[in-house]
């Protein structure tokens, strides 16, 4: 199936989703949101596909929404518009599979909450981050001020919201936002390594650490703990949990199934 707005390959277990309108520095629209929505629906009935990739062509990931549909927006198609964004998150955060973020260039307004919502972020030496809503009159509709709030802490996320300055990807990653910063040369190489040795990891545990995290942070920290125990538990009904013990003992491989 092809799109209008996106591109969409799987190479063995790793797919990639790329947003594809690079002459409007990827904006998202209506369209691309119900097109990345198809996708996402599409890998979670695919059980061959082990991780999602997340990035942009040319110079951005995202550089926010497309600043001309808020033109015609009335409080009540803004509210629907924030509802749609919350969905592809949501549906990103129940995807049982790692769905990583490779900011290669600007990943501002929901840009920056689209690669928020993915499970960990990698960003390319020249990537560039920020909530610059503020200075539209508005502020992040696509979960920005709760996620943001959530990894970087209260103070920094209201400064970066409040002021909408740019932060480069050195800043992000000292923040929290970023995992790891690549070589712009290099940068799918490297995110590809990854979820090439992450779509070998035990789908069970894989699963139950996105859920264990995802959902535990909302809660108070003994149900949070209580959570977790429950999906330890879980892992022990898969067979890979034996066999990632008996490779280690045995000095050899483990073969997930
Ligand atoms: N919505 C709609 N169009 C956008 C866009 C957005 N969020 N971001 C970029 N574009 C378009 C530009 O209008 C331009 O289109 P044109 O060639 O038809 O004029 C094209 O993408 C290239 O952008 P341009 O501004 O010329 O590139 P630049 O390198 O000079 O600046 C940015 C890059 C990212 C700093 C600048 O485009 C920008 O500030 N974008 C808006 C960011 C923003 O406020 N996002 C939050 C939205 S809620």
């Amino acid at each position: 199936m092809s799109y209008k707005t996106v591109l969409f390959n799987v190479e063995g277990k790793v797919a990639t989703l790329t947003f594809n309108r690079p002459e409007k520095l990827n904006a998202l629209t209506p369209e691309m949101m119900g097109e990345i929505a198809e996708v996402l629906e599409k890998v979670g009935k695919d059980p061959k596909i082990r991780v999602l990739i997340m990035t942009g062509q040319g110079r951005a990931f995202i550089a926010g929404a497309d600043i001309k549909v808020f033109l015609k927006l009335d409080p009540l198609a803004a509210r629907r518009f924030s509802q749609t964004a919350h969905r592809l998150a949501f549906m990103i955060e129940e995807l049982e599979i790692p769905v990583i973020a490779c900011v290669n260039g600007f990943a501002l307004g929901g840009g920056c909450e689209m690669a928020m919502a993915c499970d960990f972020v990698y960003a390319s030496e020249d990537a560039k981050f920020g909530q610059p809503e503020i200075n539209l009159g508005i502020i992040p509709g696509f979960g920005g001020t709760q996620r943001l709030a959530r990894l970087v802490g209260k103070g920094l996320a209201k400064e970066l919201c409040l002021t909408g300055r740019l932060i480069d990807a050195a800043e992000a990653r000292t923040l929290g936002l970023v995992a790891q910063i690549f070589p712009a040369a290099v940068f799918m190489d490297e995110c590809l390594k990854v979820a090439r040795s992450l779509a070998q990891k035990g789908r069970v545990a894989v699963g139950a650490v996105k859920q264990a995290i995802d959902r535990g942070v909302d809660l108070y920290l003994r149900a949070g703990y209580a959570l977790e125990t429950e999906a330890f538990a879980r892992c022990f009904a898969s067979p890979d949990a034996k066999e990632g013990a008996a490779a280690f003992l045995e000095k050899r491989q483990p073969k997930f199934e």
